[in-house]
């Protein structure tokens, strides 16, 4: 109590002012110094705001044909390219969800890759990052049909993965197992050539 009195009579000494009023006063400053400070934002957070923008402001660019091996530059590792992931061979940008799929994203793994099986089977397995969907059960092809729809729905498709010798077995595979819609057009483009 004495630490009381002698703080007020120490306030009213120094300000003129009752305790009463000199809270008040202080609780007001404190209250406009927080409502200033909210409204700029720190240096550095405004530099990270700004580097996010640029990659979501980016337009997805077309590739056309690229093999297996091409796509993988389009894993994250080079910033200044698109974050890039294959379904049944057919490529899409999903550098709009960079949160998801850039460097340290949940899905980092399936950029610059065909992750058809991975997500056939919701396996984060190394082994499983691959377009061959041999021996895949209706239910595990539907998951991954599904996926298919969800990517085609929200992403841009830039290109697809030109079957090259290493491959062509599992695209002949997959246009048996589905009736993959990149054999067809392959093939198409094989008949128009003749
Ligand atoms: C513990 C299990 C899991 C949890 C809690 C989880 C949670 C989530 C959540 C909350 C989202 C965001 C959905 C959205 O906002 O659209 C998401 C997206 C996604 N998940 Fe999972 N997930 C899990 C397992 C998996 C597995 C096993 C896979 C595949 C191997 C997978 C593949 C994906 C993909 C590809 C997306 C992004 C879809 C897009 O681009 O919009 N997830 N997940």
């Amino acid at each position: 109590m004495a630490l009381w009195s002698t703080l007020t009579e120490t306030i009213n000494h120094y300000t003129g002012l009752s305790p009463a009023a000199f809270f008040t006063i202080v609780a007001l400053m404190v209250v406009t110094y927080k409502v200033v400070c909210s409204m700029f934002v720190a240096a550095e957070d405004y530099v990270a705001v700004k580097k996010s923008n640029e990659f979501v402001a980016r337009e997805p660019v077309q590739l056309g044909d690229v093999t297996e091996e091409e796509l993988r530059a389009y894993d994250g590792s080079d910033p200044n390219k698109p974050l890039l992931m294959a379904i049944k061979g057919q490529i899409y940008d999903v550098s709009r969800s960079r949160m998801f799929y850039g460097p340290g994203g949940p899905y980092a793994l399936f950029t610059g890759r065909d992750a058809s099986r991975a997500l056939a089977l919701m396996s984060f397995d190394p082994k499983d990052l691959t377009g061959n969907i041999e021996g895949l059960s209706d239910s595990e092809l539907e998951v991954l049909q599904d996926w298919e729809y969800k990517f085609m729905e929200k992403y841009v498709k830039v290109g697809q993965i030109f079957p090259n010798r290493n491959n062509n077995e599992n695209e002949v595979e997959a246009s048996k197992t589905d009736g993959n819609e990149s054999q067809e057009n392959i093939t198409e483009g094989i008949e128009d050539s003749k």
